[in-house]
């Protein structure tokens, strides 16, 4: 029997999860607190769907398969009941994340594995809050999810070998490319991700060149698909200088958020979902 799977957060990334999840025959559950975000998920992931159909990524029965199989859900325990993956893909908080493995935990079945889609957080750190750790992974997607191939995850140092497999195999189901890494803060994708990402704005701060100009450096002179700039404002700022604090705290100085960053995320200019960040998004 397929498995079950639940998704907690329906922002850029939760959606994506699910969304892939359904397409590839998993009985999936989207949750948020939220009932309005939910609702702009499931119309993301439509046309979402709706544009893989179109490109010939993904096969028209994907529709029936997300209208049968991808239900939503406000309430955490009834979400997470009868699961058997839980992803959690909510902001970048240890508090918030820590508060939801707890109600996640005490309703799931013994079987049942808990992952998490942290950019960052060391997993042992957010493991070390629940009773059976062993059963507590990380698996790391990116976006856009339903076209980015690979998959992170990360063993914590008591996840058990058996969760290990499960969730390499759930992610080729998925038909994405696992890497199993070592937990160390910021893995092995976002610590490099991050050096260049900060690097990048800290050059736009010192008037090194503009926006256009280093992000083309990096698109022309080393292939980079997107520049480094680009790529925060897809990403979010405010979801970059998340991760970019965790690792300033757990790594040291390299990974201080610049000035700029900050300022810009204080004022809203978040990137591609706000209408401007690096660059503008309004039209
Ligand atoms: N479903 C399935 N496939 C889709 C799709 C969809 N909804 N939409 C597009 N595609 C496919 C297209 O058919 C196309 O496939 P081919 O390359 O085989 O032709 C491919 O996806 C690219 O699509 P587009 O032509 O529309 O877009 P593009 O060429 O302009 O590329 C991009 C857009 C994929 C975002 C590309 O610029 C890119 O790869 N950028 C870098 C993204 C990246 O680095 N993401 C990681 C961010 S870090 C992160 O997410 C982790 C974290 O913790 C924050």
């Amino acid at each position: 029997m397929s498995l079950r799977l639940t998704v907690i957060g329906a922002g850029t990334m939760g959606a994506g999860i699910a969304q892939v999840a359904a397409i590839h025959g998993f009985s999936t559950t989207l949750c948020d607190l939220s009932a309005d975000q939910l609702s702009t998920a499931m119309s993301s992931i439509s046309s979402s769907v709706e544009k893989g159909i179109d490109r010939g990524k993904t096969p028209p029965e994907a529709r029936d398969l997300v209208a049968q199989g991808l239900s939503t859900e406000t309430d955490l325990s009834k979400a997470c009941a009868d699961a058997d993956v839980v992803i959690e893909a909510v902001p970048e908080d240890i508090d918030l994340k820590n508060k939801i493995f707890k109600t996640v935990e005490s309703v799931v079945s013994s079987h049942a594995v808990i992952a998490s889609n942290t950019s960052s957080i060391p997993i042992s750190k957010l493991a070390s809050s629940l009773s059976a750790p062993e059963r507590f992974i990380g698996m790391h997607f990116f976006n856009p999810v339903p076209v980015m191939s690979l998959v992170e995850i990360i063993r914590g140092e008591k996840t058990s070998e058996s969760v290990i497999d499960s969730i390499v195999k759930l992610a080729r189901d998925m038909a994405k490319e696992p890497i199993v890494v070592r937990d160390s803060p910021g893995f092995a994708t976002s610590r490099l991700g991050l050096v260049i990402g900060l690097e990048a704005i800290r050059m736009l701060e010192d008037g090194v060149a503009s926006a256009e100009e280093i992000d083309k450096a990096m698109e022309l002179g080393y292939r980079h698909p997107m520049g480094p700039l680009k790529l925060t404002d897809l990403v979010g700022l405010d979801v970059r200088l998340a991760i970019a604090e965790v690792l300033h705290e757990e790594i040291g100085e390299q990974f201080r958020p610049p000035q700029l960053l900050r300022d810009m995320v204080s004022r809203g200019d978040l990137g591609k979902k706000s209408g401007r960040g690096f660059h503008d998004w309004s039209v």
